[in-house]
């Protein structure tokens, strides 16, 4: 990619660790969702970054990879949370498109192939913004394989505790069109300050006619579910703590802030798509799930 980080370079973060290697979790969950016979979602790109990455060699991408099938922890229920939330977030993505944005902006986007399998109207612009390690492994993957996205693609390597305001506009970015913006398994890794003025440069951003979906945790523990066996299982299986790389601070209220500024905002469960759907988790005890939101919310006013 151009403009990549240099190799080696520390500051880079790439998949191999630390939360770069969240989004090869989320990319083995969805390859898992791609090959059921009931899939909620289709990522035909996700088990190549899975088998690409020395990190995740022996991860399944496939429910019939793994021993205990949909009574795992990890592998069947978590990774169909993930199957589920990609669904619900393309589905929103393609109404906002469908309702006139142009400009889709992913934060914190990972190995999100969005740009390349869904069937977004041609003039659009999908801007990706991750850490350069993260995009540049993307990169080294997608050009391995016969892919071709079907919307401009816009790589933005930055970290998101820095300007990424400058690199986004620098992209191409235009704040005076529309656009529809995804925060996909982002915000609990940001300290809450962070978040705050992510949220508020989202607004400022936007004109009316956005849109912005996120995810969020809403306990003001985050250890609350510390014994949740989604957490346990993502730590003894794949080495991944989750609860190690959460942000410990109180969270903001983001909907709330959102409504103050013009926007609706309406925040469900998971388990609410889970209903609509005929498939995905449902509550269990002591269940790290239970304290999720998803949140929809689109700029009424400027
Ligand atoms: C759980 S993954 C989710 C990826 C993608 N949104 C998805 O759902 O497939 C979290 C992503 O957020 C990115 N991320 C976390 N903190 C970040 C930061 N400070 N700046 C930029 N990206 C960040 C990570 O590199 C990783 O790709």
């Amino acid at each position: 990619m151009a403009g990549g980080p240099a190799p080696g370079n520390p500051d880079a973060g790439g998949v191999d660790g630390g939360v770069g290697l969240t989004a090869l979790l989320v990319a083995a969950a969805r390859a898992i969702e791609t090959h059921r016979h009931d899939s909620l979602a289709q990522d035909p790109y996700a088990e190549h970054f899975v088998r690409a990455a020395p990190a995740c060699a022996d991860w399944p991408v496939r429910i019939e990879q793994v021993p205990d099938g949909d009574r795992n922890a990890l592998w069947g229920r978590f990774a169909r949370y993930f199957g589920l939330r990609t669904r619900v977030l393309d589905d929103f993505l393609l109404g906002a498109v469908g309702a006139g944005a142009r400009q889709v902006v992913l934060l914190g986007a990972g190995l999100d192939t969005r740009a390349f399998r869904l069937g977004l109207a041609s003039d659009c612009a999908v801007f990706e913004v991750d850490r350069a390690g993260v995009l540049d492994f993307k990169h080294r993957v997608l050009t391995s394989l016969p892919a071709a996205p079907k919307v401009k693609r816009v790589p933005v390597p930055v970290d998101l505790r820095d300007d990424w305001v400058t690199a986004l506009t620098s992209a191409g970015f235009d704040p005076a069109a529309p656009s529809v913006w995804l925060a996909e398994g982002l915000l609990f890794y940001l300290p809450s300050a962070v978040e705050t003025s992510l949220i508020d440069t989202v607004d400022r951003l936007t004109v009316s006619g956005s849109a912005l979906a996120f995810e969020a945790k809403l306990e003001a523990d985050l250890l609350a579910y510390r014994d949740s066996a989604i957490y346990t299982a993502t730590r003894e299986e794949i080495g991944i703590d989750l609860l190690r790389l959460f942000d410990k601070g109180p969270r903001p209220d983001s909907a709330g802030d959102l409504t103050a500024r013009g926007w609706s905002a309406s925040t469900h469960t998971p388990f609410d798509f889970t209903r609509a759907h005929g498939r995905g988790p449902l509550p269990e005890p002591d269940d790290a799930l239970e304290g999720n939101r998803w949140v929809f919310a689109h700029k009424l006013r400027q």
